[in-house]
């Protein structure tokens, strides 16, 4: 027993050290893995990729409960290696993902388990495919979103590690898949950590798990990796971008055609496999919420082609107004979390997203604040399509470690995997780069650090940030340093719930620091939908319904007040609200219950709306 206990007692030791090493740095592991070269961290990041054909797989996959990362071992029991048990073989298993039961992907893990509706930890994920890789062709796994960590193999090969839990990611799997059957083994750890993006604390569940779409991708030795396509600002008469295409000769013949606006242009890539675009923009239909107009754009690039949808406008700031295609405009807007409706859980299907913004537009609303993640690729499709615009935003949320670099970089990648993947949605207008982050110098120079790092990746759209305000119930300063840094200022306050009620709103005079355009990105109060009382009676829609009304008086009163996003469209899952009968469990913010029941202050929103009663374009 003795000599056993110690082979083992010396493996659980192994596992903790090889544990602690596993998310620190892959090359370590890789050492561990003679076959595979050291490991970069998912260095290819594909474009339009659902515009691609793809070998989707999505489905059910088998699943292992991690919570002390026993099957990252390295050791008799590495999970990574899905070994499977060969008929007469004695030998000492203790995993068998063939026979361990299955879970929905794209899904998070939650709410598809009763279990696991408060599980953090690490998750294994196995599943098998036939695949006939085609020759002079290269292979990637795309994984939509994968929360918070994970380590991805094929075949027992590590192809990439990624951290962030909601942004897509490329792992290469040319050399490691193969003809016939394959088993792919991904390891998902989404425990909350101090120096993560987000950090420990949010106001949202961490649901975890594989919870956006993933699929294999082959591509030609040489294939179009990015692009940027964009309306001139000056005269909205140019198209104007870049096409990269990666591996390819320099001289390749690019071309890229809107056959349905008979506009082309072609040119040669230089050495970096890079091509300046330059098309007449003659005759083209601009995009606008009112005309969503979206036009089928074909680039070519010696055996690769790609398509895209795309809408062209132009998206600026003059003073304190907000250009559209040149035109002032206001943003009537509503914040969403990435919660589906009815089921709850991580939003994953057409249908969630078409409920979710079918309700915006029912609302009267022009506009939608994702909070606070990069939403679902199909929610800014969905919305070129029905004219809604985007605020889209990392999870820089609250206290981040911001005096550290790691950190930053960790933001900044979320920042670029974020823009790479949506700088072709013409309803994305801004780019936010953190929500309610404590006004200190250290902070500060972080996110003016990350602004920066924006207008260089796309200068093409706006920055902007939800700050928090300063001032008492008479006066409230909207003067946050960070306003430097930003194109557009918004601002969360809760005057009418955690302070004041919804009469003391009307006596609150703004003093803003900036003249630069404003958008409220954030009022609201709480209402169990149902509950029924008077205008003064907290959680009853009555007092909801009045703190809108309250809200909407004061805010017109806000000249430069240019958008609004109350908080927020649906009531979501938190594992802070934990008021019996009212809160159990979810945020009843929403004007609709997250079972779809509109609240009263649903149409206060509806009426201020409809008939343009809220903000101004100038
Ligand atoms: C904050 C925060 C939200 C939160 C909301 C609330 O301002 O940005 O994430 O849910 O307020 O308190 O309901």
């Amino acid at each position: 027993m003795s000599g056993k206990r110690t082979a083992s007692h010396l493996a659980a030791t192994l596992t903790a050290i090889i544990a602690f090493l596993v998310w620190a740095d892959p090359c370590t592991l890789s050492a561990q893995q003679p076959a595979a070269a050291a490991v970069p961290i998912a260095p290819t990041l594909l474009v339009a990729v659902d515009q691609r054909t793809a070998q989707s797989l999505n489905g059910d996959w088998h699943y292992i409960v991690d919570p002390y990362d026993n099957g990252i071992s390295g050791g008799r029991n590495d999970y990574s290696l899905d070994e499977e048990l060969r008929a007469g073989s004695n030998k000492l298993l203790e995993y068998d993902f063939a026979k361990s039961p299955t879970i929905k992907v794209p899904g998070d893990w939650n709410t598809q388990k009763e279990s696991l509706l408060y599980y953090e930890g690490g998750f294994w994920y196995e599943r098998h495919f036939q695949y006939q890789p085609q020759a002079r062709h290269r292979t990637f796994l795309h994984i939509g979103a994968a929360n918070y960590r994970s380590r991805v193999w094929m075949n027992g090969q590590l192809l990439c590690t990624h951290e962030g839990g909601f942004t897509q990611f490329d792992c290469e799997a040319t050399k490691a898949v193969k003809v016939g059957e394959n088993s792919v083994v991904i390891f998902v750890d989404s425990t909350r950590i101090a120096d993560g993006v987000p950090t420990l604390n949010t106001d949202w569940w961490n649901y975890g798990g594989l919870t956006r779409d993933i699929s294999l991708v082959t591509v030609p030795q040489s294939f179009i990796d990015d692009f940027e396509l964009h309306l001139d600002r000056a005269t909205r008469s140019r198209i104007e971008g870049y096409m990269h295409v990666e591996g390819a000769q320099a001289g390749t013949r690019v071309s890229v055609d809107l056959p349905e606006a008979k506009l082309h242009a072609d040119g040669v890539t230089d050495v970096a496999g890079r091509v300046a675009i330059n098309l007449s923009a003659q005759g083209l239909t601009l995009w606008s919420p009112d005309s969503p107009k979206l036009y089928r754009v074909v680039m070519k690039a010696g055996d690769d082609t790609l398509t895209d949808e795309m809408g062209f406008r132009t998206i600026e700031t003059s003073g304190s107004r907000i250009l559209l295609n040149g035109r002032p405009i206001v943003l009537h807007g509503i914040c969403i979390h990435s919660e589906a409706p009815y089921r709850t859980g991580r939003v994953n299907n057409d249908q969630d997203v078409t409920t979710l913004l079918g309700w915006v537009k029912d609302l009267g609303a022009n506009f939608v604040r994702l909070a606070h993640y990069p939403h679902d690729q199909r929610m800014t499709r969905l919305a070129d399509k029905m004219g809604i615009l985007v605020w889209s935003e990392v999870p820089v949320y609250w206290a981040v470690e911001f005096d550290r670099e790691d950190v930053y970089t960790k933001s900044q990648q979320q920042l670029h995997e974020e823009i790479r993947r949506d700088r072709d949605k013409a309803s994305v207008i801004l780019w936010s780069i953190a929500n309610e982050t404590p006004n200190n110098p250290t902070r500060t120079a972080f996110l003016t650090r990350s602004a920066a790092f924006v207008h260089q990746e796309d200068p093409t759209r706006l920055v902007t940030a939800a700050l928090l305000v300063r001032g008492d119930l008479k006066t409230k300063y909207i003067d946050d340093p960070l306003g430097n840094a930003l194109d557009v200022i918004g601002f969360n306050e809760y005057v009418g719930w955690y302070e004041g009620t919804p009469e003391s709103v009307d006596t609150v005079e703004w003093k803003v620091a900036y003249d630069k355009p404003l958008i409220n990105s954030e009022f609201g109060g709480e209402a169990k939908a149902g509950l029924h009382g008077t205008v003064d009676q907290r959680w009853t829609e009555e007092y909801q319904a009045e703190l809108y009304r309250h809200q909407i008086g004061m805010l017109n009163k806000i000249p430069q007040l240019r958008g609004v996003t109350p908080w927020i469209l649906m009531d979501f899952r938190s594992p802070v609200r934990n008021l019996p009968g009212i809160q159990d469990g979810y945020n009843r913010k929403g004007l609709v219950s997250d079972q779809g029941q509109k609240k009263a202050a649903y149409f206060i929103l509806q009426k201020a709306y409809k008939e343009n009663g809220l903000g101004q374009a100038e």
